[in-house]
């Protein structure tokens, strides 16, 4: 491999055909002389292409066309020209340069290696952890960078109080790799809550042959109507009144009144379902405001969100507080949200992070990571900047999973801190994508559009900036989410005898 050419952060590299390489690769130039090196990524190939080399495939096919058979060449030209016609050029991004033995990387791009002398050659993983130099005290196996046979590993540290997203086109393994995150983070005692909207999520307790997984004991499943249900004294004024504004677009009239209502049963020890519907219906106000209420109501009630007290004695609602104490060495709470409504999806998200705030910021609680799968369907947009900069702040720490880049609004895309980036090809979703600060537009288009399926393209913090291409491996847990299909793929072996 030689270099050719360089502008600004760019290379140009050729390479003949025996040389494999895939976008994404790392490579060291190194420049014996001026005792220099650089460090770059190829993010793109094409062929060695100029108008001669045009030419000379053209005369030859046309030859070969017009006399099959004769072939005459005795100094085997042929061979050398073949070996032009299939070289390629790769583009590769500087991403750090070194001088001498410093083993650090600064951003110096601004010299030139030599063309004829400098050394050529792919970087090995265990180099490229040695450069990156992360450290943590809680691994997770992410996948494998090609040739290589040990996995690369990024630390649970890196997501920690960060913005994480996972994007790419459906079915391109988006929800196996939050599974993979969701459970390393579990046997490192994390604790997770899940929006799940394919019920795909509790497979993580059972392993692929039907045994208990590792991380079985800390899974809970929260159905909402089931065992997802509150008292409304637990919920509080705050979770109820975001809940009625977000959700159920209450206006603030309805609201004031509502709170009236509110005050005075709590002050008589009645904040009770039963309680708030007498009420509405006998308080004195304007039918405007009365039919607001009323409508609510209904909402509410129907939602079986909260405990109607007079049937449920024993059951004194779920306390996540309670749950967590339980499970002090970890706990996912996977959310099950396929079945509900619009409405009561957002009721149901309104009412448990306003009450995880509540408790975060009362210190009675550890900080929650929150994966949440197509946020954009339970999430107002004016919603997404509180939860990024409000919550994060308090203790929740989101990753955003989504085939719909559009979701992303410039906020999301500006604080993003780690990007878990697979295929897309349609090019309004990459320009969207390309969007984000980490890393230039040029790579991210240009690896994303080839990715394979379960190739991931992992950007931010947790690669120290360097983006790195992985393939992420199965899992032993029953990973459910498989689109379900009426026509079913018959079995050759079942097909009738001839
Ligand atoms: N790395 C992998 N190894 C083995 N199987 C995988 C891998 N990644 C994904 N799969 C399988 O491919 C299918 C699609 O994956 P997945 O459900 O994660 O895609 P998705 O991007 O979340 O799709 P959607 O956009 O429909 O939610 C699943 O059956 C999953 O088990
Ligand atoms: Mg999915």
């Amino acid at each position: 491999m030689k270099i050719l050419q360089k502008t600004n952060d760019e290379l140009i590299l050729l390479a003949v055909k025996s040389e494999m390489v895939s976008k994404g690769d790392y490579f060291l130039i190194e420049d014996t002389d001026m005792k220099r090196k650089l460090i770059v990524q190829v993010y793109n190939e094409e062929y060695l292409s100029n108008q001669s080399i045009i030419e000379d495939i053209v005369k030859d096919e046309i030859v070969r066309a017009t006399s099959p058979g004769v072939s005459y060449d005795p100094l085997e030209i042929g061979l050398l020209s073949g070996i032009v016609r299939d070289s390629r050029l790769f583009k590769a991004k500087i991403r750090g340069s070194s001088i001498g033995s410093d083993p650090n990387m600064s951003s110096d791009v601004t010299w030139l290696p030599s063309r004829v002398n400098s050394k050529i050659r792919r970087l090995t993983i265990s180099e490229l952890n040695r450069i990156l130099n992360r450290s943590g005290e809680s691994p997770i196996s992410i996948g494998f960078v090609d040739n290589s046979q040990d996995p690369f590993i990024i630390y649970a540290e890196d997501l920690d109080g960060r913005l994480n997203i996972i994007a790419g086109k459906k079915e391109s393994g988006k929800s196996h790799l939050s599974k993979l995150l969701v459970k390393s983070l579990l046997e490192h005692g994390a604790f997770i809550l899940i929006f799940d909207l394919n019920n795909e999520y509790t497979g993580l307790g059972i392993k692929t042959n039907g045994s208990r997984s590792n991380v079985d004991s800390k899974i809970v499943l929260l159905e909402p109507g089931k065992n997802l249900r509150f008292s409304l004294e637990y919920c509080g004024k705050p979770s109820v009144s975001s809940m009625l504004k977000n959700s159920l677009d209450m206006p603030s009239t309805s609201l004031r009144e509502f709170f009236r209502i509110w005050d005075n049963l709590d002050k008589r020890h009645v904040l009770t379902i039963e309680a708030l519907s007498n009420a509405i219906n006998n308080w004195n106000f304007n039918d405007l405001v009365r039919d607001a209420l009323i409508s609510r109501f209904h909402t509410i009630y129907s939602s079986r969100l909260f405990l109607n007290d007079e049937k449920n004695d024993e059951y004194e609602g779920l306390r996540f507080e309670d749950l967590i104490s339980n499970n002090v060495h970890g706990l996912a709470m996977i959310v099950n949200m396929g079945s509900l409504t619009p409405t009561i999806r957002h009721m149901v998200v309104e009412l448990i992070l306003n009450k995880l705030v509540e408790l975060l910021v009362n210190d009675v609680i550890h900080p929650i990571f929150l994966f949440a799968e197509e946020a954009h369907l339970y999430i107002k947009e004016t919603y997404w900047d509180d939860i990024i900069t409000r919550m994060r702040h308090f203790g929740i720490y989101s990753t955003f999973i989504t085939n719909h880049p559009e979701a992303l609004g410039e906020g999301i895309l500006r604080q993003v801190d780690n990007i878990f980036l697979f295929n897309f090809v349609n090019e309004s979703d990459l320009e969207r994508i390309s969007k984000i600060s980490l890393v230039d537009k040029d790579t991210i288009k240009s690896i994303v559009r080839t990715l394979p399926q379960r190739y991931s393209l992992l950007i931010g913090k947790m690669v120290q900036e360097l983006p790195i291409v992985v393939r992420v491996p199965q899992l032993d847990i029953k990973t459910y989410g498989e689109t379900k299909k009426f026509f079913k793929k018959k079995n050759p072996t079942m097909l009738p005898s001839k």
